[in-house]
């Protein structure tokens, strides 16, 4: 194959940009072939492309060998598995899903079909991030304590709840702010320090927004070998904050403002504290600066990456199988905040649904939908990382 014949499910602000993006030639060995939205008037300025309004006659006509699905989340799954059963590969935005027994079912197909299964976490191409896990995996801040993530810079208007049917509950997107912006954090959460044994969560719903699901979330957990995650995010905050501290019992490191400070003990602070003869004693520190100006293009970067699994197996940046663990600990932090009980990862997937389920049938969303001009096709500063 020479290049991948790429379709765009959902023409919205999301996926607008990416087709702009291949249509653009930014993506080498990529180009568009179709595009698909339930909105026959977002696929009018598309060129040269099939148009559908139906994406299963998309991705069973032959001309795409792989799909970018960015429509509402509930949507995600039906939409890759339908591409699998076409043997068609998929790159999902993000959330995968909104439950982990949808997102398990997309796995499945992918596996079935043996086809590239990727997802829109694009934030993983940063390289304050890529550096943190990789500094966290050297082991030069030692055995894990403590992972603190206060991401409160996710600010969003009420104008942004109002611009579409789906946002701001729990029938159209299945949750707020963790289900719908801090995902990447989430999934960064679990790529740089693996997951938790259990979690206990507090949401605010409606606390800052005319929307019946979170637009603040605090959520605590524990990991086997004793150490905890604290990690704590709204949309009605500004200004907000980004600061992610990561210690271990040989240091810790400290990502704010776009610099990683890295600071190291001597010694093991667990050794230091039961062989020092001196009451306040302690252990002898360095201090490293790592700080980041190049901001690569997280969403060219991913769509690149998955271009390139499928053109010449280039290892993928996110597995579809990722999207699990970013789902549970989305799904276990409502579980919690829902039955105000500790739960245990994994979830079981059946309750979680079950009760999702009597959240949306109790829901009574507040807002008036005012529509907005069609998508720009641009992508926004907002999806940025921002400090
Ligand atoms: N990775 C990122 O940085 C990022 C940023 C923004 C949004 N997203 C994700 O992208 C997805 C879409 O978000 P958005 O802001 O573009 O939403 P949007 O509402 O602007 O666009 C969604 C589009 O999907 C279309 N659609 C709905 N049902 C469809 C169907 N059955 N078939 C075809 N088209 C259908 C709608 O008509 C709309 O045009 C969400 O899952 C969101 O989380 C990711």
């Amino acid at each position: 194959m020479e290049n991948v014949r790429f379709g765009v499910v959902g023409l919205g602000n999301m996926g607008s940009a990416h087709a702009k993006n291949i249509i653009e030639n930014n993506i080498k060995g990529a180009i568009l072939t179709a595009v698909c939205d339930i909105l026959p008037d977002r696929l009018e300025s598309f060129e040269n492309v099939k148009k559908f309004t139906d994406y299963k006659k998309m991705l069973s006509s032959g001309v795409v060998d792989a799909v970018i699905v960015a429509t509402p989340h509930y949507l995600h799954p039906e939409i890759a598995v339908c591409a699998f059963e076409n043997n068609v590969n998929v790159l999902s935005e993000k959330p995968s899903g909104v439950y982990t027994k949808q997102i398990k079912k997309m796995n499945e197909a992918a596996k079935i079909a043996g086809k590239a299964f990727s997802i829109m976490f694009n934030q993983r191409t940063t390289p304050i991030y890529k550096k943190a896990r990789e500094l966290f995996l050297s082991g030069v801040i030692g055995e894990p304590k403590r992972f603190v993530w206060l991401i409160t810079n996710w600010y969003r208007t009420q104008k942004y709840y109002d611009s579409g049917d789906w946002r701001g509950s729990y029938k159209g997107e299945g949750g707020g702010v963790l289900m719908n912006q801090a995902p990447h954090n989430l999934d960064i959460w679990q790529w740089i320090f693996g997951m938790p044994k259990s979690i206990s969560a507090n949401i605010y719903c409606g606390k800052y927004h005319n929307i019946s699901v979170e637009d603040e979330a605090e959520i605590f957990a524990e990991y086997e070998n004793g150490a905890t995650a604290v990690f704590i995010t709204s949309t009605g905050e500004y200004p907000g904050t980004n600061r992610l501290e990561i210690s271990g019992d040989k240091g810790k490191m400290v990502l704010e403002n776009n610099k990683i400070m890295l600071y190291t003990a001597n010694i093991c602070e667990r050794d230091f504290c039961f062989s020092s003869n001196e009451e306040y004693a302690i252990p002898e520190i360095s201090k490293q600066t790592f700080e980041f100006k190049d901001e690569v293009h997280g969403h060219t970067a991913i769509l690149q990456n998955f271009t390139n699994n499928i053109l010449f197996g280039e290892p993928l940046i996110v597995d579809g199988l990722d999207g699990i663990n970013e789902a549970q600990l989305c799904n276990a932090s409502y579980m919690s905040a829902w039955t105000n009980k500790r739960i245990d990862l994994p979830i079981d997937d059946e309750e979680f649904y079950s009760i999702l389920q009597e959240q949306i049938e109790k829901e009574s969303c507040k807002k008036t939908v005012k529509k907005t001009n069609n998508p720009s096709g641009e992508y926004s500063e907002r999806w940025n990382v921002k400090w």
